[in-house]
């Protein structure tokens, strides 16, 4: 891959300056504490890759959805979040059957100039949804939480009759090629971060990798692909230099990206915090979970204050795709870390605020939300005031 130095480096300045630890607190965008020169080395180059911008002579294309991952993983720092979504579509039958046509279900938004390579959704469509990014702060730690503790929250078929059942998403993962327990994207799609990063440097940016070796351009037949993207052999090549892909890079970056710290807790939202346990939150959005034994003392048994149990939940919200492990009607529980620097909310973006967020909860979650509507003004207060210091 070819670099361009006047692209990147800027933003690498800006990012780079924020690394400094004050006064005990680690900074949105810093690595985690403790990691080691080489490490910082590997996120360093990381950081550089995630905000590389690409052009077609480097993959870009033919259709894609953005030229560097920091174009949508870049608010209030790179790692984060855009307000812009992108879009799922397919097709549901009068029995509720879906079908991906064209084989996939992700809509490219742009494509390289040629009226050849343009995607264009369907008119057999009949369900279009809209999918917000998601932020990468802390992704190392998620990653490092095992399988077995995921398995251990699910109750499919609610045996304890809580009217919550949650499922681990089992999900095949391209990068160890083993079954796994997903756990990144709104579906739960992505076990690993390597497997994502080869899904959003194929999906997103259309750049052929060992994981995701073919071009997706809905709808373009493939006589007209290989017109747009012609035979190259895979766009991800190792650098000579450093030995490592792209795909790599961008694993190494979110694995040592700090998760975003907690502002300081008053009182207000300490009294949040405790209803939040009492009206029930806490039985999807689980305040801690634990990594597991890791020959890196960065992950070795940490806490991961996440407030997610990662597992796919119906909480009314679905947006009628079927994806990898999950259904129409399930969606990820979202981590809520990190919160206060999240507009808007919920997957497709539909929520400006929290409040908005909480009353949109139904199906599993409509005792926690007939809960909240219960509280006094004053409770209220006190929960989004515990939800905003996240
Ligand atoms: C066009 C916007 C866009 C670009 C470009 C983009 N992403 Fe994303 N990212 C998203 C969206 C939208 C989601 C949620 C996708 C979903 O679940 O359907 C997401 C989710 C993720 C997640 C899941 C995080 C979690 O905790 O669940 C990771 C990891 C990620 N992106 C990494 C990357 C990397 C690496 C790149 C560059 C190769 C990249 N993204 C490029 C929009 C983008
Ligand atoms: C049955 C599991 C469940 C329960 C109980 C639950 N949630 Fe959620 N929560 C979810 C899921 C799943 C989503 C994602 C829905 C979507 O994006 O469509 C979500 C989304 C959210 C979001 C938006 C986060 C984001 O990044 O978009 C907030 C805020 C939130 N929940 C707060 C709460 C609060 C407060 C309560 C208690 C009143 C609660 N939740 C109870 C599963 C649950």
């Amino acid at each position: 891959m070819r670099r361009r130095w006047w692209v990147f480096v800027p933003a690498v300045a800006a990012v780079s300056l924020c690394f400094s630890q004050t006064a005990g607190r680690v900074l949105p965008g810093s690595p985690l504490p403790g990691i080691t020169p080489r490490e910082m080395e590997l996120f360093r180059m990381g950081l550089e890759d995630f905000t590389e911008v690409e052009t077609p002579e480097d993959g870009l294309g033919p259709a894609f959805n953005g030229n560097s991952c920091a174009v949508c993983h870049s608010v209030p720092v790179i790692g984060g979040i855009s307000s812009m979504t992108e879009i799922r579509a397919g097709y549901r039958d009068e029995n509720g059957k879906f079908t991906a046509l064209n084989g996939g279900t992700l809509y490219h938004l742009f494509s390289i100039p040629n009226h050849l390579c343009q995607v264009k959704i369907p008119p057999e469509a009949n369900v279009v949804a809209r999918r917000a990014p998601i932020p990468v702060f802390g992704a190392g730690l998620v990653e490092a939480i095992p399988d077995e503790t995921l398995a251990a929250l699910e109750d499919p078929d609610d045996r304890d009759g809580d009217g919550i059942s949650g499922r681990a998403a089992r999900v095949f993962d391209v990068a160890t090629s083993r079954e796994r327990i997903g756990r990144f994207g709104w579906k739960s799609q992505q076990a690993t971060l390597l497997a994502f990063s080869g899904d959003a440097y194929r999906n997103e940016m259309g750049i052929t990798n060992d994981l995701f070796p073919d071009e997706v351009a809905l709808g373009v037949d493939p006589e007209n692909m290989r017109l747009c993207s012609p035979g190259r052999g895979l766009q991800d090549v190792r650098d000579r230099r450093t030995g490592m892909r792209g795909i790599d890079n961008f694993e190494n970056f979110m694995r040592f990206l700090a998760p975003i710290e907690r502002a300081p807790l008053d009182d207000e939202s300490r009294a949040g915090e405790l209803l939040f346990q009492a009206i029930g939150c806490a039985s999807c959005h689980v305040p801690v979970l634990q990594t597991g034994e890791n020959s890196n003392p960065l992950f070795d048994r940490k806490p991961v204050p996440l407030y997610a149990d990662l597992l796919l939940h119906d909480v009314g919200t679905g947006d009628g795709i079927e994806q990898a492990a999950a259904s129409a009607e399930e969606i990820r529980t979202p981590a809520l870390w990190g919160l206060r620097f999240r507009r808007p909310l919920l997957h497709d973006g539909s929520a400006p605020t929290v409040e908005k967020a909480i009353l949109r909860h139904g199906n599993e979650a409509e005792a926690a939300r007939q809960q909240y509507e219960a509280l006094a003004p004053e409770q209220r207060k006190q929960l989004l005031a515990f939800l905003n210091s996240l």
